[in-house]
């Protein structure tokens, strides 16, 4: 009896140590993981106002140095609600926030595209020379410029009877030429003549195209309507200004070929580059005529989601 007393009383201590350690380890490992937690960024946020779900997908969305950021500013939506835009570029992220802070009227999609064009910036400032390895896709805008003495390698005379001028003055790159003769082929089988005015310019003629229009209404008229010399698509082989047989570059707007071109010329590589509702994002008034070869891919997208080409460079080629 008194052994089995004593047995007892060793169980009931064993229990009670075990029971004890157990606690002790679980409070250990508890304490262990809520500290572990609270390094997280997920609850730091929590602790500056963002609620758990916000706190989590910031966490997920943002690196290091930008959550930091995050966490020294006050709580605002912008940092969720920009990330989701569908042009969002991570590496412009400061760019976003510094312009939405002086421009909070504008929508967030806008804020995106204009800092994806960079039109955040005065035109013609912090230019950079383009990069030539995109091919067809080379930017050429008020922000990258092409060398002077930069001429295409496989320029190729467009026929005279799609072209105005002499024979050998309108050349574009074969293989937008290829593509414009297909396109030339369709809008012909429905009824319209498109004829090419302008095509391929060297820096010279350009610089002569500009100044021209500078001389007879200043330079803010000549930016609006033409670029300066390097920073023209002309000088790449890949663009033509193109209307309708008989009826002038300014009526061209108003003319079934026009509407035709407008919603076809995506699918032969072409694409409207200055279209009306888009002069805030190219910095040039509405050209109906002036169409830039970019290839299918490029252009089908650009026609399906109604972007500039600026905007679809910055995200999907630079
Ligand atoms: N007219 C267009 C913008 C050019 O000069 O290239
Ligand atoms: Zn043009």
């Amino acid at each position: 009896m008194r052994l089995k007393k004593g047995v007892k009383k060793i169980i009931v201590i064993v229990v009670v140590v075990i029971l004890v350690l157990s606690l002790g380890i679980y409070s250990f490992i508890k304490i262990k993981d809520k500290m572990a937690y609270e390094k997280t960024y997920e609850y730091k946020l929590t602790t500056v106002g963002y609620d758990l779900d916000t706190s989590s997908y910031l966490a997920k969305t943002y690196k290091d140095k930008e959550l930091e950021y995050i966490l020294k500013q006050e709580k605002d939506d912008i940092y969720l609600t920009i990330s989701k835009e569908k042009y969002f570029i991570y590496d412009k992220f400061y760019d976003y926030i510094e312009y939405y802070q002086n421009n909070k009227d504008k929508s967030l999609t806008s804020i995106v595209e204009i800092v994806n064009t960079n039109t955040n910036k005065e035109y013609y400032t912090d230019t950079l020379e383009t990069d030539l390895s995109k091919g067809n896709l080379i930017l050429v805008n008020k922000y990258y410029y092409l060398p002077e003495d930069y001429v295409p390698e496989d320029l190729v005379t467009i026929s005279l009877d799609y072209a105005y001028g002499e024979l050998g003055s309108q050349k574009m790159t074969k293989e937008a030429y290829e593509a414009f003769l297909n396109l030339w082929k369709e809008s012909h089988n429905n009824g319209y003549y498109l004829m090419v005015n302008s095509s391929y310019r060297t820096n010279e003629e350009q610089e002569e195209t500009y100044n021209d229009y500078a001389k007879s209404g200043g330079t803010n008229y000549a930016d609006s309507i033409a670029a300066r010399p390097g920073h023209s698509e002309h000088q790449t082989g890949l663009t033509m200004d193109v209307f309708e047989k008989g009826t002038g570059q300014k009526n061209f707007k108003d003319t079934d070929s026009y509407k035709w071109l407008k919603e076809n010329a995506h699918r032969f590589g072409f694409i409207e580059r200055y279209p009306s509702d888009k002069v805030s994002v190219t910095g040039y008034e509405y050209e109906s005529w002036h169409y830039r070869y970019v290839g299918i891919e490029a252009a089908t997208y650009i026609y399906e989601n109604n972007i500039t080409f600026d905007e679809y460079y910055a995200y999907f080629v630079k």
